[in-house]
């Protein structure tokens, strides 16, 4: 992949960076900066070279219209207190403002341009209406620097389309995630273990498939664990079920079998009668489900064997909460995972939102892992082997 230094001297140059600021907002205020945090290397490097930055990024899914909520105005702000530069935001995408605001910038200063999804060319699946954006981009920058890590596997224009226009070159943030993930997907050394969470088993089919070829052990928790406790016969009450999905879960569990990976499943619950942070907390059996409570947590049990089993481990790969980590009282199945990762000395990513946002959430420090991704889908779908088009275009 091509590095910054591929560019050359950047002084006084207008340097386009992607970055992802797609940040979870609650009434209008960041509830989670770690995506900003992680765009910081890039942006920095960039303005000590005296470059003059120009920065995109896309907030939420506008589909095309400018809508106000999903200004980048409150990350403006955050960035300027969290950068050694002045920031500005401009506007609009590529109109009037962005052209004013780049070109009032100094060496070393910041421009940010309106959320690029208020275009709706962003993210058409029509090539040259993305090219016309991305030919828009290039107007305002010389070079280009892809540092947006969680869009990467989107094919849009100021992902991929920019790169093919300008000189174009991966940022810091984007190298570190691809290591990182590569090694705790290519040649991982051994044993390497996977610990895959959340709601959805649907979300993490493709992941399953191809990380059965590669782990020696898989560690399921989450929503989507009742899926495969259902598909070995038992009964999951009111727990989430994709009973759509038992069949590919069952044929998951006799491959898992057949190639001596191992499956460790939670042999214990902790259930209640309905989802909310004060309902009251059972722990059961994992075999005995009551018919009228729902599993929200792997139980005491489970979590002190999946810590066991992690700290025998070289490398581990963790995507997905182990229960609804935001109730205390459902929390302890992925703080057990995050602990037994951060106590351990085992190479351990952590990807996805939800697994990122639960290590800070829960308090621990984010240096005692290996890395944590910045990206969901992106760090799902390298998990899962795929070729990222915004990765690609920077190898060509
Ligand atoms: C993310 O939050 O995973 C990225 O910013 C990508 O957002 P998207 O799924 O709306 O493309």
């Amino acid at each position: 992949m091509r590095t910054i230094e591929s560019l050359g001297d950047l002084r006084g140059k207008r340097v386009l960076v992607r970055s992802d600021f797609n940040v979870p907002l609650k009434d209008g205020v960041i509830t989670d900066d770690g995506r900003i945090r992680a765009a910081l290397p890039t942006l920095e490097k960039l303005v000590h070279a005296g470059a003059r930055v120009v920065v995109m990024a896309h907030l939420g899914r506008p589909k095309g219209e400018v809508k106000p909520e999903f200004s980048l105005a409150p990350v403006a702000a955050r960035l300027g207190e969290l950068v050694d530069a002045p920031v500005t935001l401009a506007k609009d995408v590529t109109g009037p403002s962005a052209h004013e605001v780049v070109a009032a910038l100094k060496d070393g200063e910041i421009a940010l341009l309106e959320n690029v999804r208020f275009d709706a060319r962003e993210t058409s699946k029509v090539d040259a209406e993305r090219e016309a954006l991305a030919k828009e981009y290039a107007e305002l920058g010389d070079v280009f620097v892809s540092d947006g890590f969680g869009v990467v596997h989107r094919k849009q224009a100021s992902v991929y389309d920019i790169a093919k226009i300008l000189p174009s070159a991966a940022g810091l943030l984007v190298v570190k995630e691809i290591e990182s993930l590569r090694r705790a997907t290519d040649n991982p050394e051994r044993p390497y273990a996977v610990v895959l969470g959340g709601s959805k088993v649907s979300d993490k089919l493709g992941v399953i498939a191809n990380l059965l070829t590669k782990a020696d052990m898989l560690l399921i928790g989450g929503g989507m664990v009742f899926t495969f406790l259902a598909a070995k016969g038992l009964n999951v009450g009111k727990s989430l079920l994709e009973e759509d999905q038992i069949d590919v879960v069952r044929g998951y569990i006799d491959e898992a079998a057949q190639r001596g990976v191992e499956l460790v499943l939670p042999v214990d619950i902790i259930v209640a009668p309905e989802f909310s942070a004060d309902a009251p907390a059972t722990v059961v059996p994992a075999d005995a489900i009551p018919a009228d409570q729902m599993g929200l947590d792997i139980g005491p049990e489970s979590q002190k064997l999946f810590a066991e089993k992690l700290a025998t481990t070289k490398t581990v790969a963790w995507n997905g909460p182990m229960g609804v980590f935001e109730f205390p009282a459902f929390s302890g199945g992925t703080r057990a995972v995050a602990e037994a990762l951060s106590k351990g000395s085992m190479f351990s990513v952590v990807g996805g939102g939800d697994s990122a946002a639960a290590v800070r959430l829960l308090g621990f420090d984010e240096s005692t892992f290996s890395h944590i991704s910045t990206g969901g889908g992106a760090s799902l779908e390298l998990l899962e082997g795929k070729v990222l088009p915004g990765i690609a275009v920077l190898e060509d």
